[in-house]
């Protein structure tokens, strides 16, 4: 029990830190701020979309291996945001973000905590959760760049 509740606020100070370090970000010129979010999104991609043969059933299904991608996603997933400040338009990002900042907050939660969800269903080894939990995450992907990221 004790060593549980050790790993427990050992992670709470890891999820403490994810929050508050890109809170914290300083960019020296906007530009800077468009290229660290485009990065956290190309990791973010990178990251999801290397899951989809397994969850479409082309490769075989290493719960090791989804767990430990799922861990790195979730640090991920807490990255682009602080660099979405003022002053900071442009890129790919719609302008429509610094307008209507509390359904871009709402469309980050969505993903956060489907990311959270898919975490859940990547410590068991029940693929068709995996898949379900993997397609909740792409719709919230979707969802967000529907509203708020330019066509290209
Ligand atoms: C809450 C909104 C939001 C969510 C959720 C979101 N994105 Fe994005 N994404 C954006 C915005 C805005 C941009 C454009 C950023 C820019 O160019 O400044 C973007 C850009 C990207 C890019 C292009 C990066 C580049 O180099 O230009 C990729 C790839 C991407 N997102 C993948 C994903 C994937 C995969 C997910 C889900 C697993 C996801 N995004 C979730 C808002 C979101």
């Amino acid at each position: 029990m004790k060593k549980i509740l050790a790993l427990f606020a050992a992670s709470c100070t890891v999820a403490g830190a994810l929050w508050s370090a890109p809170a914290a970000a300083q960019f020296a010129k906007p530009e800077d701020a468009v290229k660290y979010r485009q990065s956290a999104f190309t990791l973010i991609g990178s990251h999801f979309g290397r899951m989809a043969p397994v969850v479409k059933g082309d490769a075989p299904h290493d719960p090791a291996q989804i767990k430990a991608n799922v861990q790195v996603l979730q640090t991920l997933a807490g990255l682009p945001w602080a660099a979405f400040g003022a002053g900071t338009e442009g890129g790919g990002a719609k302008a429509e973000i610094w307008r209507d900042e509390a359904g871009f907050r709402k469309a980050q939660q969505r993903f956060n905590d489907s990311v959270a969800k898919l975490a859940v269903a990547a410590d068991g080894n029940d693929l068709g959760q995996l898949r379900a939990a993997f397609g909740d995450v792409g719709a919230s992907c979707k969802a967000c760049h529907d509203s708020y990221r330019q066509r290209r």
